[in-house]
């Protein structure tokens, strides 16, 4: 995949017209619609020493919608303040399951001055995410911290 321009426009719009919250349930709408491996997505807020699922799209709900910073992958990107690929879940002792179907995640931190949240999205495939998601979402992330901190 390359960079998908018009889902950041749409998203800078969003920030501008929307609240957080209806801008982000577009975000997790539409790129689970245009970009075909991302199977479920998710993001998540920072609220005290939790992250907390803001907005999802998806075939089924999480029950993961706490997760402690720390725990998880989610919680592991959180508490380093960096992306954090996981090809094949299977072989992570860290990963806490949610969909029997997910076989590589990735979580992108929503860093700015601190963290305030993050992209985590799911694919049934192995080995789903490139450099490029990475950098797409990381942008996607940028723009939403840019927000909470303006
Ligand atoms: N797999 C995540 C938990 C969240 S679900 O993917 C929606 C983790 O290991 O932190």
């Amino acid at each position: 995949m390359t960079i998908d321009y018009k889902i950041s426009d749409m998203l800078e719009k969003d920030l501008e017209e929307k609240d957080m919250k209806e801008a982000l349930k577009n975000l997790v709408k539409t790129l689970r619609k245009k970009i075909t491996h991302y199977t479920w997505v998710g993001v998540y807020m920072v609220e005290g020493d939790e992250l907390v699922l803001w907005a999802w799209d998806g075939n089924a709900a999480t029950e993961h919608t706490r997760i402690p910073i720390g725990e998880g992958i989610c919680g592991l990107a959180a508490s380093i303040g960096e992306s954090v690929v996981v090809d094949d879940v299977s072989k992570d002792t860290k990963y806490l399951m949610c969909f029997p179907a997910t076989k590589s995640e990735i979580v992108v931190p929503i860093i700015g001055e601190e963290v305030h949240g993050e992209i985590d999205i799911d694919s049934d495939k192995l080995a789903a995410f490139t450099s490029e998601d990475q950098s797409f979402l990381e942008l996607l992330a940028a723009l939403i911290a840019q927000k909470i901190e303006e």
